[in-house]
């Protein structure tokens, strides 16, 4: 594994070694060197909180130094090509996570680069947030070859990296949103030939019912602020709350991988209430992309 791109790239051995090593780098953060004398770029061409913030923090509690960069520097296929940043970059640098629009961004990205690279979310999929989705789940005692996971909302990066891990673990993954926001069908073609049990409805109840996580995301993500009142308004009838979560499994979790729109996409009494496991999951990110990184640039 030269880069961590997409969850599909991964096999189920590494990504159960990932969750191995991320329970271990969680319960101690100290006294860590895997990324010593180690640099790792963190480029982001869209907002963030927690991917910004774990990423920093997990570079540094594995020895390392963050250096957060803008695209306002770099000015990516602007300013020179995508390519010529790969080389550059690969000359001073040992890693590069980026966060960005095109999924193209980050493929070009990794083929120029001859160090690893992260994708930190693109407008295709969002691979270190299901990752650590998943490691809360393990936590919260589900297990991933037999959990029902019900995706509400929008079929959108969340919920592909979702498509993705269920082309290697054997959960069910039911997904519904409105018609025309479905997930990618390449990808979810791709994870049905590798045995995935996915389904994709327009029914929040019927996805929901019985289900051992329910998951959600906002109607509006970064990029998308131009379609914002189309989508509140086809998307209203997936919030999730406490009628939608009656029909769900008594030990159900709720997921969101945040940021969190209180009032759309879910109550706040469902944020804060004894299901929720969205802080948990937050959390989660430091510890698995420490052990995505240590994994990937370690000097072990
Ligand atoms: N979940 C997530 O990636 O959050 P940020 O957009 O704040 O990084
Ligand atoms: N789907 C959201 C996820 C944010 C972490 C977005 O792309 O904005």
């Amino acid at each position: 594994m030269k880069d961590f791109i997409s969850i599909a790239d991964v096999d189920r051995t590494t990504m159960t070694e990932l969750f191995e090593l991320a329970a271990e780098l969680k319960r101690d953060r100290t006294g860590r060197n895997d990324l010593a004398g180690k640099t790792v770029g963190l480029l982001f061409h869209k907002p963030s909180l927690r991917t910004r913030v774990s990423f920093e923090v997990g570079v540094s509690e594995l020895g390392g130094h963050p250096m957060y960069l803008t695209d306002a520097e770099i000015k990516m296929g602007q300013r020179e090509s995508i390519y010529d940043i790969g080389k550059v970059l690969s000359r001073y640098i040992h890693g590069i996570m980026i966060r960005t629009f095109a999924h193209s961004n980050c493929t070009e990205l990794a083929d120029a680069a001859d160090v690893p690279i992260i994708n930190g979310l693109t407008d295709l999929t969002h691979p270190c947030q299901v990752m650590g989705d998943i490691l809360t789940c393990l936590e919260n005692g589900k297990d991933p070859d037999t959990m029902v996971v019900a995706f509400i909302g929008d079929g959108n990066n969340v919920a592909n990296s979702w498509v993705n891990a269920a082309g290697n673990m054997s959960f069910e993954l039911r997904i519904a949103g409105p018609s025309g926001y479905e997930p990618k069908e390449e990808l979810l073609q791709a994870a049905r030939a590798k045995g995935a049990r996915v389904t994709v409805l327009h029914d929040p109840i019927e996805a929901v019912t019985a289900a051992d996580v329910v998951y959600t995301d906002v109607w509006t993500s970064m990029g998308q602020e131009g379609e914002k009142a189309e989508r509140d308004s086809q998307f209203q009838p997936f919030q999730v709350n406490d009628e939608l979560l009656s029909h769900a499994a008594d030990d159900v979790i709720v997921l969101h991988c945040l940021p969190a729109h209180r009032g759309e996409e879910i109550t706040g009494a469902i944020m804060d209430g004894p299901r929720s496991a969205v802080f948990d999951q937050a959390e989660n990110r430091l510890h698995i992309q420490k052990a995505i990184m240590a994994t990937l640039m370690g000097n072990a």
